[in-house]
């Protein structure tokens, strides 16, 4: 059969082998931001395992942009020296290799998820958040609102790590505002209280997902896509909706944003209608903005991924807890989707395990 999943897709002048892709996961296990080992074997066993892109876990443009203390980094040369190691496996089988760029702002200092669900204290590890207003996130410290001079600083903190990407050998830069971290804190009216050009409008409400996606296109290769991932809705009364995010969409495309990884929720607790494919209808929605989008969320079963992609509702999925199940998603797929002749190929290590 002609599977649109296996199909290659050309963003610009670069071309992904697959539209299966790997999602941000992190990983709770670097130390001082530096990625080790364990970041190389997960991320290059998917890339040996058919994934198209393979996305790095939430990488922090700042210390203070950690969500835990074990997440990665992107701001100094140690740190640009290790991703490169992965990037450059990640590259020998065949995939491409994107990393999300991040600030945690007030959902930053908390523990790895089996250490707790609170934030760190100052004293113990842990470090003062910022946000747009000083209002927590239910259940975590309050965190200092940020002066309209350290906003205005940040796009050239998310362009200095895209910098560093370049270096690192990353084929794709995804800007981190969805799930209640930084960017998208600015944008929701849930955790945006501003009264200045930051705040309240629509508009300004984007302003600085806005600036920062120019002025990473800036520094970030022509040749290279640029991703941003949103929560199109809060699922919240009063939050972001679907359709304010299909005009996020489009602002976004005007300032060289090339795809919307379209995610949902978590800036406040809300009630989210779990079930498979549950973004999906958000992504389609997006994708009315006028730019590509990748749709994720309990996307499984190759069938129901292949049929996103019919339906027209997205240009590629993303996968994340399944492919911590199975790291060889992608080959599983694309044998049950009877793809003749293969186009991912198996690791020639791997060949007498193929399905004939
Ligand atoms: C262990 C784990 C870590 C995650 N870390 C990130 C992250 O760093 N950045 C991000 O945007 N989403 C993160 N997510 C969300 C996933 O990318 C994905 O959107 C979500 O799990 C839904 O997809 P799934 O049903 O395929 O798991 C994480 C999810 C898991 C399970």
């Amino acid at each position: 059969m002609t599977s649109l999943l296996f199909e290659p897709l050309t963003i610009g002048n670069f071309t992904f082998r697959n539209r299966v892709w790997l999602a941000p996961m992190c990983q709770y296990s670097a130390v001082d931001g530096v990625p080790n080992e364990w970041h190389l074997v997960h991320l290059g066993a998917r890339a040996s395992g058919g994934f198209g892109l393979v996305l790095t876990e939430a990488t922090a443009v700042v210390p203070e942009g950690r969500i835990s203390p074990a997440d990665t980094g992107i701001w100094n040369d140690e740190q640009t020296r290790e991703w490169k190691k992965t990037v450059d496996f990640i590259h020998s089988r065949g995939a491409a290799a994107g990393v999300q760029l991040a600030h945690a702002g007030r959902k930053a200092s908390t523990p790895a998820p089996w250490d707790g669900h609170e934030s760190i204290a100052n004293d113990d590890g842990g470090w003062t958040t910022v946000a747009p207003s000083a209002v927590p996130f239910p259940g975590y410290k309050a965190p200092r609102e940020l002066s309209l001079d350290e906003i205005k600083a940040l796009p050239g903190l998310f362009a200095d790590a895209a910098r560093r990407s370049l270096e690192a050998g990353f084929d794709v830069v995804e800007l981190h505002a969805a799930h209640g971290y930084l960017l998208h804190e600015f944008l929701s009216p849930l955790s945006n209280e501003r009264t200045d050009e930051y705040g309240g409008s629509h508009e300004n409400r984007a302003r600085l997902l806005i600036e920062t996606t120019r002025a990473v296109r800036e520094v970030w290769s022509k040749d290279k896509p640029l991703f941003v991932r949103i929560s199109a809705t809060d699922w919240t009364e009063g939050g972001i909706t679907v359709k304010e995010s299909a005009r996020t969409a489009a602002l976004l495309k005007d300032a060289g944003a090339d795809l919307i990884d379209v995610s949902t929720g978590g800036n406040v607790k809300a009630k989210i209608p779990v079930g498979p494919g549950y973004q999906v209808e958000a992504a389609a929605t997006v994708r009315t903005g006028g730019l590509p989008v990748s749709a994720v969320g309990l996307i499984t079963e190759p069938r129901q991924a292949e049929q996103i992609l019919q339906d027209g509702k997205a240009d590629a999925v993303m996968l994340a807890r399944e492919a911590l199940r199975d790291p060889n998603w992608p080959l599983r797929a694309q044998h049950e989707l009877g793809v003749d002749p293969v186009s991912t190929p198996w690791p020639l290590q791997y060949e007498r395990a193929a399905w004939q």
